[in-house]
């Protein structure tokens, strides 16, 4: 869908449909929806005072303009209470209006900025929150239908005064940067594993490198156990499918090493549980256990063409975790590029295995602040449901960090402990540490696995289990692939581009 920007008065629009908005306690609107109702001979504040128009956040009303507009439709968008509106509540309610317009099949639509007005935030900020989610809410993944309903072809946000147009195209030109990012890691994360093989996501990696000047590295099979990689190498020994380690490197700083992002993303493009196998209901959606490194490339291509001022390494091991001839046993032990030994205590707790050694090639390679994205545990969604992320680190000020880049960009993350004393929980009595620990604290507990691979790197980890897919359609997100956290990590290297680190 193109978003395109005008100036002039929306209720002089030639669309299918024109969209103002209301707050909830207005009776008689000003602004935009003003010029609408006094085009309208009055009609929307008649249907105010009769309560025939839903101010509820995300409602919409349409009402026929009958010749008194060039566009056949007036949508009234619900923008619920003035007190908490913010940057994220605009951009709910502009893909709610992009996924009611699709619903409609129309053509095109023109609207106004949400916020913008009487809701007094930045014009910058307002025309970002649009065109992400404009873009975020016509996302749909229909490439294996034959019957698919189009997404309206243009979204025009109209704007009366002039000066702001400038600010608005820098806002919707960034936010359409980033939902595209958001929705290239959905489409990687609804693709079936059929087609979504490490293979492929190597090749999306390229594609994106390509147009971006990012540098690229991919290391097969033969490197992976070359460089010791024997943790990754075990849970990728049971697939006939070639794993890859695809390692995106953006140079934002080349003059500073030491300022630096490692973005890790778990890449099992589809996890069986191996010869643990997973139930048939368990296994169903585990085409998205790639949605972490989907994230990761997804991200990587926003900050290359963002271009802020840090040098960013994407690193993702990809492999099918599968109950092959040469599968790995449980009770099998294997090692670590930094020499470590894991006994295989369930060959289903694979994401930590690979992300052990992508977090040691990560710290090998001098990276001294790394978060890594995955679909690591079920437990988080028992902890958290699918309210926030999982966040788990070795240092606090570099979790606030990450947290508080969610928190901007509206992806709601929850610290969770990792305290010393449930390190007990994943002893083995023949290596140096199991890869499970028994019951409790079930997500705790594969963070901290992988932590004992972050040597003296700031390390957050993000679980993303229960967030990377949504079971219905909801804010931003449709049912199926949400690619949260993209935004999260777009923001953080642009912060910490910001910042003297
Ligand atoms: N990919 C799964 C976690 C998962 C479960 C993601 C449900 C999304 C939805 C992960 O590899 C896994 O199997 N984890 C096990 C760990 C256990 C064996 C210690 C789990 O959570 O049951
Ligand atoms: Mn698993
Ligand atoms: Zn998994």
């Amino acid at each position: 869908m193109k978003i395109e920007v005008a100036g002039g008065n929306i209720t002089e629009r030639e669309d299918a449909a024109v969209v103002v908005n209301l707050f909830e306690g207005v009776a008689h609107p000003s602004g935009a929806t003003g010029a609408a109702d006094s085009a309208l001979d009055g009609a929307i504040s008649d249907l105010i005072a009769e309560g025939d128009v839903e101010a509820g956040r995300g409602a919409h009303t349409l009402i026929y303009s009958l010749g008194k507009t060039p566009a056949k439709r007036v949508v009234i968008a619900g923008l619920g209470s003035r007190d908490d509106f913010d940057a994220n509540a605009a951009r709910e309610v502009h893909a709610g209006t992009a996924r009611f317009m699709r619903a409609k099949g129309m053509a095109s639509y023109s609207t106004i900025l949400h916020g913008a007005g009487i809701g007094g935030l930045d014009v910058y900020d307002c025309a970002r929150a649009a065109a992400e989610g404009i873009a975020l809410g016509a996302y749909s993944f229909d490439k294996y239908k034959s019957d698919a309903k189009p997404s309206p072809e243009t979204s025009t946000i109209v704007e009366f005064n002039r000066a702001r147009i400038p600010e608005i195209e820098r806002g919707v030109s960034d936010g359409r940067a980033v939902a595209d990012a958001v929705n290239l890691a959905r489409d990687m994360g609804n693709e079936p594993a059929n087609h979504m093989t490490p293979t492929q996501m190597a090749e999306t990696a390229l594609e994106a490198a390509n147009e971006t000047g990012m540098a690229l590295t991919v290391f097969d099979r033969a490197d992976i156990e070359r460089m010791g990689m024997g943790a990754f190498a075990g849970v990728a020994q049971g697939t006939e499918e070639p794993p890859k380690l695809i390692v995106l490197r953006y140079d934002g700083d080349p003059d500073d090493p030491a300022n630096n992002l490692g973005l890790l993303g778990k890449g099992i493009t589809f996890d069986s549980g191996g010869l643990d196998i997973k139930s048939a209901s368990g296994m169903l959606t585990m085409k998205s256990d790639m949605s972490g490194g989907a994230s990761v490339i997804a991200a990587m291509k926003a900050i290359a063409a963002l271009g802020p001022k840090i040098n960013v390494w994407g690193i993702i091991p990809a492999t099918e975790n599968m109950p092959g001839r040469r599968a790995q046993r449980p009770g099998d032990v294997v090692r670590a590029m930094n020499g470590k030994t894991i006994e295989i205590g369930n060959t289903d707790a694979e994401g930590r295995l690979v992300l052990a050694d992508a977090l040691c090639y990560a710290v090998e390679n001098g990276l001294t602040r790394i978060v890594d994205v995955a679909t690591l545990t079920g437990a988080v969604r028992i902890a958290l449901g699918d309210g926030a992320t999982g966040v788990f680190g070795n240092d606090s000020r570099w979790v606030e960090r990450v947290i508080a880049a969610g928190e901007s960009v509206g992806e709601r993350m929850w610290q969770l402990p990792t305290y010393e004393s449930y390190k007990r929980q994943y002893k083995s009595d023949i290596a140096d540490i199991n890869n499970i620990g028994g019951s409790g604290a079930g997500a705790t507990i594969g963070a901290l696995v992988i932590g004992e691979f972050a040597g003296a790197s700031n390390w957050a980890h993000l679980d993303i289990a229960a967030t990377a897919r949504a079971t219905r359609e909801s804010g931003v997100n449709p049912k199926g692939a949400t690619g949260v956290p993209v935004r999260t990590l777009i923001e953080l290297a642009r912060a910490l581009g910001e910042s003297s680190h």
